[in-house]
Parts: C-alpha cells; structure tokens; sequence
C-alpha cells in the first residue's frame, strides 16, 4: 500500500516521541513490502515561534495532500502561564481538528498484565480493564461562543450540540460496542445540562437500531469514581469533548503512565493519529520521554487503513518492550538508561526479527538496542 502521511512534531516532547513512530513505520513499510512517505510540517508553539501562527498555511497543505496525519504534542508552558496571550499553540490542534472534522477521538485504554503493579491502583480492581473511549471532538464546549466582557469580569464559553453531531460519534460507538462486549456507557450530566440531556435523548432513539449492545447511563461525577474503583466494569464510553478529554486523561491512572495512551481522531475523509499526552516541556530532549503512546498511535494509524496484520505486529512490539522492560523511565525500575529512541529501536528490531523462536531473542534484542 502507498501512504503520504504527514507528521506534525508540534512542541516540546512530540518531535523526539513521533520520530519513533515514524521509524516504527519505516520498519513496517519494509517489512511488509509498503511505500509510505513522510512530509513533516509546524504546528503549535514552534509554528508560532516561526511563523507567527500555530497552524500555518503549509502545514494545512501538506495535510490535505496526506492520507493520514501523524501528530506529536501541543503547548508550552510560557503560555500556560499567560491568560491574556492573544495566540495560544492549542488552537493550532482545535483548528486542525475542525478544519478536516475529525469529530470522533478514540482513545483504548488497557490495563497490560504485565504493567500492573505500575498502577497507583490496586492490581486486582485493573486487572482486565479494557475500555475504549469515543470522545467527540469538534463541537461542545470547546467550540461554542467565548467571550470576556469589555470590563473583563465576566466570562463565558457555550457549550452547544446538535442531534447530527451526537448521532455521527453515537453510531460509531454503537458499532464498536458490537464487536466489543456489547456494553455502551454514555457519560454525561443530563440532571444539569440542556446539552447533556439532548445526548441522552438521542442515544435512547439510537439504541434499538443496535439491540445486542446493552446501553446504559451515568452522570460523568460518578464515571470519575467509578473508572478507579471498578474500571472493568466499562466496555466502550462514549462521551462529549470535555468530558472525554478529562475522563481518558485520568484513565491513564489504570494503565499506569500517561505515556502509553494513544488515540485516533477520525472524520468522514481524514484521520490523525496521536497520543493523549501533552507537550511535557520539561523533559523535552532529555530522551526520558515514553514513546509508546505515539508508537500505538502509529499502529492505530494502521488498523485504519485495514493493515490489521501490521498493527498487530507493532502491538507485539510494544508488548514485548513491556516484558522486557525496555521502557523509559516513568514505567522502568529495572534499568535507568533506556532512553526514548532505545525503545523506538527495539520496536524496530522487533518487527525486523520477530521471531520467537530463536533462543537468543532476548539477548539479540537487548544486545543490539539497549545495554551497549
Ligand atoms: C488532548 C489535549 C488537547 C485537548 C489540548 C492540547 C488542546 O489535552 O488532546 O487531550 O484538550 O483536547
Ligand atoms: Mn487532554
């Protein structure tokens, strides 16, 4: 198969995290016999440092032109810490989002056997815990009118959906649900909000369109509790854009680092692939960044094109780094020099020679990418 895929680094620990996913596809592209090119463009802070804004007119090119987008992080902390910044490197990814209306974002979360005692939570409540998560990503209110008032007092943001935008994600979810365990959970706060109350409506209306999945409802205060008390208990959520962002980010907390946790952001005729976590200036370029979650994102990118068979070897990939503890230092506690590109090259390694049944396998792998 032929791919453009166009990469997007972004800000502080995305450039050093998505040149791993790329080299990760590089391997695939070999080894499977693909032809995938790669154009990189700005995003975010860099972009503006730059160019003045956070999504360029070039980097919207490129995208266009691409099949799929490989997205690394956003923001830096210079503007976190600045409310009254006239340009912020966020809105360079919300206009990217909404630009190619890329309105479901699907984050997988799951509790890997072999990182359970990284969990602050107790290994027998995660143990299991497979949830995956279809946040809506264009609209609410992320999107809906802002302002300050002249005194800058006052201050509000709207949050407002409409029926076709509940019910393009819904169905999504539903069918996901399907070949899943069968369960939706829609997580809103319809004993508060209008908005919430118009999802819940019309994923009742939807749901006998879908009679194996079993749907049920809860308000997002008790999701909060429940995803870290029983987390098992959810198969597919389904949820608005804040809610999904706040929810998947505390969801990490079963997996153990936030650095695991990728994500695909899919619209009618464009996807974009990239993990949950953020720009993590702070440990930019010190090679402590986990790759994973962009790694995955990379394999996402791949089940997205029905490349189901290199997905899974990647996946394989990822969990034989697991084991072997070939991790940074957020999961490591057995060695402490395996740095950000010595888990994207063992990925490689991986896919270039993964073959079990070699006895060496493990002294091959660790031999070549990690110890020397
Ligand atoms: C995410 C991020 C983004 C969001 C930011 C960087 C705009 O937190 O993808 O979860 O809030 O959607
Ligand atoms: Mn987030």
């Amino acid at each position: 198969m032929k791919l453009h895929i166009a990469v997007l680094p972004g800000d502080g620990i995305g450039p050093e995290v998505t040149a791993q996913a790329v080299k990760v596809l590089k391997a695939i592209a070999m080894a499977f016999n693909h032809v995938f090119t790669f154009n990189h463009a700005l995003v975010g802070a860099s972009a503006i440092d730059k160019t003045g804004t956070p999504l360029p007119k070039e980097t919207i090119t490129i995208c266009e032109k691409a099949n799929a987008i490989l997205f690394g992080a956003i923001g830096n902390t210079s503007y976190d810490l600045n409310p009254n910044a006239k340009v912020r490197p966020e809105q360079g990814l919300l206009d990217l989002r909404k630009k190619f209306d890329l309105f479901a974002n699907i984050r997988p979360v799951i509790a890997y056997d072999d990182l359970l005692n990284k969990s602050s939570l107790k290994k027998s409540q995660i143990k299991g815990a497979n949830i995956l998560i279809y946040r809506e990503l264009t609209s609410g209110i992320y999107f809906g009118e802002k302002k300050l008032s002249a005194d800058g007092n006052t201050a509000y943001d709207i949050c407002e959906y409409t029926r076709n935008e509940i019910e393009r994600i819904a169905h999504l979810a539903f069918k996901a649900a399907q070949s899943r365990k069968q369960k939706l959970t829609l997580v809103d706060k319809a004993n508060i909000l209008e908005s919430s109350r118009l999802w819940r409506r019309v994923v009742q209306e939807l749901a006998p369109q879908y009679p194996q999945v079993k749907t049920n409802y809860m308000f997002v205060d008790k999701v909060a509790m429940e995803l870290i008390v029983n987390p098992k208990q959810f198969d597919v959520i389904l949820t608005e854009n804040m809610f999904g962002d706040i929810l998947s980010e505390e969801a990490s907390v079963i997996v153990g680092s936030i650095g695991l946790l990728a994500s695909a952001s899919i619209g009618k005729d464009h996807a974009m692939f990239e993990p949950i976590h953020g720009a993590y200036t702070r440990a930019k370029n010190k090679g402590i960044a986990n790759p994973i979650a962009s790694i995955l994102s990379a394999a996402m990118l791949l089940d997205y094109f029905e490349l189901f068979d290199e997905a899974a070897l990647i996946r394989k990939g990822v969990e034989k780094s697991l084991k072997l503890h070939i991790t940074t230092p957020d999961l490591n506690t057995k060695y402490d020099t395996i740095t950000t590109s010595k888990v994207g090259d063992f990925i490689e390694d991986f896919i270039n020679n993964p073959d079990e049944t070699n006895l060496n396998f493990t002294n091959i792998h660790l031999g070549q990418s990690t110890i020397i």
